[in-house]
């Protein structure tokens, strides 16, 4: 990456010192930074005492054969009794660990005592089923509380659960089925999902009939909608009939720190998706942590809620896992932010009292183009801290955020991590670090990431290059499930033995990180590296455009050019004089050679489940080839919005 992408984003000179209140009372100062750095080994055994195990571990670290970490390995614990049965022990059965807020507006408070009673009768339900210990549980659950039962229950008999989003597709879905060589799926008749019933079951019964998936024994249906479904006999049973009747009380067994907790599918560059391996011990001690560091989380008083679905790692570590391991009281939430209006996330958070948020850019887009009016209305001054995570917060964005939902007081934590270092990497902390928009800035403690050119040489301030993580850490993935090999050439062959993040980066005169987006997604134009990222956060900062994605395409001229899609505020009419006077805004902001060959208003983008522009799929439909797979889309209609819309892209100029 090149020198001129630097300049650009480091022209962000705002700064915003944390306020009195959270920085004198914050979970973490900024001595744990000099503490960690002089022993990280021992910092990381401190922070698994936070844990309770049946077998105190000796062991901190073994990279004896390295890229294959093992952490606190000769101890042992139960997650979920962790997650549950501790809280209730220590006198706290009547703390709601789950508000649940269903769409339709129907909700439910579970308290520790009665999810260690649903979690104790779901691990009897699945002994029942012949599940032991290493049997893999395919979980497609819509976003309700029985998800985190599911993945708990798992948990106590040691069975790894692989939880797929419940957007997917039956192809999808079998393909993940099968690699993990699942036996039991536990799915739901159906979800709300904008106020409209969204069937689940049916999927579930298609994807069974695919290759590959002959060792499913049983599905579980969790009655969510009422809508009808058909059961197989022998095969399928009802999630509360399996429960009923079942004792109401469990002896968890522990398992080596290193017992296989979960595998999570994330899509590679190529078609075959990666089943992130993720074990216990590491895992639930650096999940904990970083939540309880990150957030400034005080449980007896925080109100917390992350807006990410169970499907994908965030939902994992950071409302199953983290939280509940913290004895924190959160809000789980169904559906979709304007279902039944769109101030339903300031009207829960009202409702809830909700101090600590976490959600992603592209939601916070969305409110944007929405406009501020909306959360005016509602009362947020419960709010605290304020979280981001999925991809970089644009300095436009980071500024919405911290001035109409956060009302100037909040911290906001732009955290960096991905499915693959299982929880949070990069993060300012709320009482220590004065943020900057637009930048995840610092390592946490305990963790080592640095930025290095081509040749793996150390990037100097201010010159981009790949995000490196230096160390092993305790929730990094453990291998791709099946495959050693393809993690080892992934994640470890680029830079020796340090661990490849495939983002790019650069670090400012204060040593702070700045993540450029994938460096998959850099443009090469007339032999200058740009970075996508960039490009976009120049073309929202436009008045006038909500949201934008740009894409590199072959050039015979300048090698490759770019065109930018972009949603427009209220919608404009596409192409017209906007187009030109966008070109400009990027020009003057970035420089000439970052101007969009071409500019397309388009209604939609399309995004994965965890909010990702698939800069791919426009790929395709700029340079005019048949759509790759489209699989992962959240909504794969949106590809044909996209190029109806566009006569354009059909006609390359
Ligand atoms: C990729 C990982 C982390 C859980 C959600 C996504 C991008 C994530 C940030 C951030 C800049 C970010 C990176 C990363 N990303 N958070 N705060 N700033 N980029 O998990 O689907 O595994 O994606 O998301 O590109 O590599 P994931």
């Amino acid at each position: 990456m090149s020198n001129e992408n630097v300049a650009n984003l480091l022209k962000e000179e705002r700064r915003f010192a944390p306020n009195a209140e959270i920085a004198d009372g914050a979970n973490v100062t900024a001595h744990t930074y000099a503490q960690a750095n002089a022993d990280e080994l021992r910092f990381w055994k401190n922070q698994a005492s936070r844990l309770t195990w049946s077998r105190e571990p000796i062991q901190t670290l073994d990279w004896s054969s390295p890229p294959f970490a093992k952490w606190f390995a000769d101890g042992e614990l139960n997650v979920a009794y962790n997650c549950v049965d501790r809280h209730v022990e220590a006198g706290l059965g009547d703390r709601v660990a789950i508000h649940f807020e269903g769409e339709p507006g129907d909700s439910r408070a579970i308290t520790y005592a009665e999810l260690q009673r649903d979690v104790a009768q779901a691990a009897h339900a699945l002994t029942a089923l012949g599940v032991h210990a290493g049997d893999r549980v395919a979980i497609y659950l819509p976003m309700i509380p029985e998800a985190a039962v599911a993945m708990l229950a798992c948990a106590r008999i040691g069975a790894p659960h692989s939880v797929v989003f419940g957007g997917f597709s039956a192809d999808a879905l079998a393909a993940r089925i099968a690699d993990a060589g699942a036996q039991v799926v536990i799915t739901a008749d159906g979800g709300y999902r904008r106020g409209k019933q969204l069937a689940l079951k049916p999927t579930v019964d298609q994807a069974l009939t695919l290759d590959g998936v002959g060792h499913v024994r049983h599905v579980l249906v969790v009655r969510r909608t009422g809508q009808d479904v058909a059961m197989k006999d022998g095969r399928d049973e009802w999630w509360h009939e399996a429960l009923a009747g079942q004792p109401e009380d469990h002896t968890p067994v522990a398992f080596g720190a290193e017992h296989p907790l979960f595998i999570l599918y994330t899509s590679g560059t190529t078609g075959k998706p990666k089943g992130i391996l993720h074990t216990s011990g590491g895992y639930l001690t650096q999940a904990a942590y970083t939540h309880h560091a990150v957030f400034d989380l005080k449980p007896e008083t925080d109100v917390y809620w992350c807006t990410a679905d169970v499907g994908w790692i965030t939902g994992h570590s950071y409302i199953v896992y983290g939280p509940l391991a913290n004895g924190a009281t959160q809000v789980m939430y169904e559906g979709t932010p304007d279902a039944p209006h769109r101030g339903r996330f300031w009207e829960i958070i009202a409702k809830y009292g909700v101090s600590l948020l976490y959600t992603a850019p592209t939601a916070i887009r969305t409110f944007m183009k929405w406009g501020e009016h909306i959360p005016a209305d509602y009362d947020l001054t419960s709010l605290r801290v304020l979280g981001s995570v999925g991809e970089p917060i644009n300095p436009e964005a980071w500024i919405w955020y911290w001035e109409h939902i956060g009302g100037g007081r909040c911290p906001i934590v732009d955290t960096w991590w991905q499915t693959e270092t299982g929880a949070m990497m990069i993060s300012p902390l709320p009482g220590v670090t004065v943020t900057k928009p637009g930048a995840a800035q610092t390592p946490l403690p305990g963790i080592s990431a640095t930025v290095v050119d081509d040749g793996g040489n150390e990037a100097p301030d201010g010159v981009g290059g790949y995000l490196v993580l230096e160390r092993p850490w305790p929730a990094m993935l453990r291998t791709i499930w099946g495959d050693d090999q393809r993690y080892i050439d992934t994640y470890w062959k680029r830079f020796g033995n340090r661990y490849f993040a495939g983002d790019g980066a650069k670090k400012d005169e204060d040593g702070d990180i700045w993540l450029m987006g994938r460096v998959d997604d850099v443009m090469l134009v007339s032999g200058h590296n740009i970075s996508t990222a960039e490009v976009e956060s120049a073309l929202v900062s436009h008045p006038q455009v909500a949201e934008a994605a740009v894409v590199g395409v072959a050039d015979a001229t300048t090698g490759q050019a770019i065109v930018a899609f972009v949603i427009m505020r209220g919608g404009v009419p596409e192409d017209g004089p906007l187009a030109g006077e966008l070109r400009a805004h990027v020009a003057r902001t970035l420089g000439p050679i970052a101007k969009p060959q071409r500019v397309l208003c388009v209604p939609e983008l399309p995004k994965t489940r965890s909010g990702k522009i698939m800069r791919r799929l426009l790929r395709d439909v700029a340079e005019n080839r048949e759509l790759g797979d489209v699989t992962t889309l959240t909504d794969p209609a949106v590809m044909h919005l996209i190029k109806d819309g566009l006569p354009t892209a059909n006609n390359k100029s």
